[in-house]
Parts: C-alpha cells; structure tokens; sequence
C-alpha cells in the first residue's frame, strides 16, 4: 500500500497484513490485521507517530523513500508490532529523536536496544511545537501495558490512539465504513487484552473526555471519522453491569458432559437466561473472551481425565482468570469414571475471578434423571441470582 493522505498534513502509512491468524502466538486474528504508521509534516518539523511489524518493514520504508527528514519519532506503545521497526527508522534518520513515555523508554531499551540518546522522554501533558501544528502527549497507561500513551494533533482534532480503540482488520478501507463489523473486531481486541485493566481504561476515557476529538486514527484497523461509536462502545465495556448471561465453555469425550450441558442451556433458556456455548475443542478463543465482557456467570462444563479437568477446560480457566471479566457467578458441570478433584482443581485456578461459587453438578458415567434434576436447580439458582442483582 502507497502512504495515504488524511489532509494536507497527514499521513497513514503501514502495511496491511492479510494472512495473519494468530497475534502473540495466542489470539485468534480471524480477519488479518493492519499497522498503521502516521507521518505528521508540520511547517517546520516532521513526525513519525509508530511504525510496523518488524517483517513488514520493507513496505513503510518504501513509503519514506520521498521523504528526505524525519525529526521526530514517537513511539505511543513499546510491543514490537509498533516498535519494531523503530530501529531501521533511526538508522534511515539519525537525527531524528525518539519521543516515548519515561516508561517506554526503559522498555525499548530492553526490547530493542535502542542507545540512550536517541530518546526523549515527554512529560503527561507536554506538548510538541512541528511549526503551525502542535501535539500533546496524553499518559494512558495500561492500553494494554503500562507505557501507554496516545498523541493529541489539536489543530486537525485528531487523537492518535496506538491499541487504545484498535481492531484487527485487513482491510483497503482507511476509515471505518461498516460499523457492525469493526464494533465486533474491537470488541473482540478489547476483551483479548484490555479487559484486565478495565477501571485503568475508564479512567483513561474520562481523561480523554474534554477534547473535542474529531477523528481517532489508532494502529490497528480502520480509522475513527464517527469517534463517539467507538468511544460510546469503550465506555458501554467498562462501565455497564454484567447482563443476564451465562457463557458456558465445554469439552466432552464420550458424550456424557455434552448431555449436561445440553439438559443446563435448555433449562437456562427456559428460565430466560441467555447463554452463549463454546465447544472447546472447536471454539475461537477469541469469541470466548468477548463473551465474557458482558456475562454474569459462567459454567464449566469438562470431564474428569486423569483425576482433574480436561486440559482444554483448565485452559478456558486459566485464561479466564488471566482475563479477569466482571463475572460474578461461576459453576462446574460434568460426568466422571471412578473420581477425581476436578472441582477443587478449576476453583484454584480462578484466584483474580471475584465469584460465588455455586453448587456444581458431576455425574458418575452417564447422567440419570437425578443429575438433570440437579442441572435443573443450577439453571434455577442461576437464574434466581441473576434476578435478585438486576442482570438483565
Ligand atoms: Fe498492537 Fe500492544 O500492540
């Protein structure tokens, strides 16, 4: 992709990445993503606002070859999917210095190497003179690690976000065209690797509040010209109280636990609750996490192997923990050959999960009409505490 104009000072660059699948060795990218790059020529300076993936570089430096000065280059995040690339950058301009957090700074240090003096660390607040433009640099830590920041462009009213209302689409659409499909892309990145650090986030976006934002331009997906969808979207993440829903990930080897988990939904449906099920030996771990933004609990359902839960159902639980969602009610279902302490396994896995645990439900073999008449009183005891908080 050419560099492509946004106004007459402003640049996205980058690289789509169409074959993409997998971010971090861990979350599903089922749409590709992009790295965007933006290059601010102002009057008298010009800034580069992030970069790319290291093995996308070639294609941002074949955008640079016309650009013969570079003073600046900002670094709002240090993960290598927006830094990686800095060290060519500096070795193309070296003249050009490398603005960052204090905190970005000690990271790229470590992560990339790069020399002391190439840096100069911004103050929370401290603004940036390119001539007739100016850019404030805003502190928004933990978007998704502790150095965040974004950049404010005050003339143009546009807000640089990094990650910070980001989605993973490959896509040649610069700005946001269906709202439908990059609300559920951002969702999704959302819950992957924010939701952790949902109050941090909220307090962020009362930071960001008074600027009368116009366009957010963010470093993965489309561009913002319509910012309040997407910043209505972030605040409806972090603030709004868990819905009637329970999410259920399961996994089943010879049918008994499916059968459970088959009887709990349909008697959940029955007392109108929502549920969302998630195969775990098919499922998009993805599609998982965003479900758990909204949820109020959720239910396990796994086999007893080798004395404790299935691998695949201790994932879910590891991962849900790390994930910290504001679940607050949490069962275990499932069948059992001879014994076991699955129960007691997943219960110390979920230490960060705020829940009340309720009574779970394990079968011996096959379930009988007593074991559906217990999954009867889960889906009833689910429902009755979803009622007495409000949950709708
Ligand atoms: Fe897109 Fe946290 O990197």
């Amino acid at each position: 992709m050419f560099a492509r104009k946004m106004n007459d000072r402003v640049f996205c660059l980058g690289s789509v990445d169409w074959d993409r699948r997998l971010f971090d060795t861990l979350i599903p990218l089922p749409d590709g993503t992009s790295y965007n790059a933006y290059l601010i020529k102002g009057s008298e300076k010009t800034v580069l606002l992030d970069t790319v993936d290291p093995p996308l570089a070639d294609e941002l430096m074949a955008q640079l070859e016309d650009v013969p000065r570079i003073d600046f280059v900002v670094s709002l995040h240090a993960e290598q999917d927006h830094s990686g690339t800095i060290p060519k950058i500096l070795e193309k301009y070296p003249a050009a210095k490398l603005i960052t957090t204090p905190k970005a700074k000690e990271m790229l240090i470590d992560l990339l190497k790069i020399s002391d003096e190439k840096f100069l660390p911004v103050k929370d607040g401290e603004i940036l003179s390119l001539g007739d433009r100016t850019l404030k640099f805003i502190y928004t830590p933990w978007v998704h690690w502790p150095e965040t920041m974004v950049a404010w462009l005050e003339q143009d009213k546009i807000l640089f976000s990094c990650d910070f209302f980001g989605s993973h689409i490959a896509t040649t659409d610069l700005f946001v065209t269906d709202q439908g499909r990059v609300y559920e892309a951002a969702k999704r990145y959302f819950a992957e690797i924010m939701m952790p650090f949902r109050s941090i986030i909220k307090k962020n976006l009362e930071k960001l509040a008074p600027y009368p934002i116009e366009m957010i331009a963010p470093s993965h997906g489309q561009i913002f010209k319509n910012p309040s969808f997407i910043i209505d979207a972030y605040n409806d993440w972090v603030s709004s109280p868990s819905k009637n829903i329970v999410v259920l990930p399961y996994v089943s080897m010879h049918e008994s636990t499916k059968l459970m988990v088959e009887h709990l939904v349909a008697s959940l449906v029955d007392k109108g609750v929502k549920v969302e099920l998630f195969n775990l030996a098919v499922t998009d771990i993805g599609k998982l996490a965003m479900a758990l933004v909204d949820a109020a609990t959720i239910v396990v359902g796994t086999p007893t192997v080798l004395a404790g839960p299935h691998p695949y159902a201790a994932y879910a639980a590891f991962l849900a923990n790390a994930l910290k969602p504001q679940v607050k009610f949490l069962s275990i279902v499932g069948s059992y050959g001879w014994g076991g302490k699955t129960v007691e396994t997943l219960a110390g896995m979920i230490p960060n999960l705020k829940v009340e645990v309720l009574d779970p439900v394990l079968c011996k073999g096959k379930p009988g009409e007593k074991d559906f008449r217990a999954l009867d009183d889960l889906a009833t005891a689910i429902a009755q505490k979803h009622a007495e908080n409000g949950f709708t």
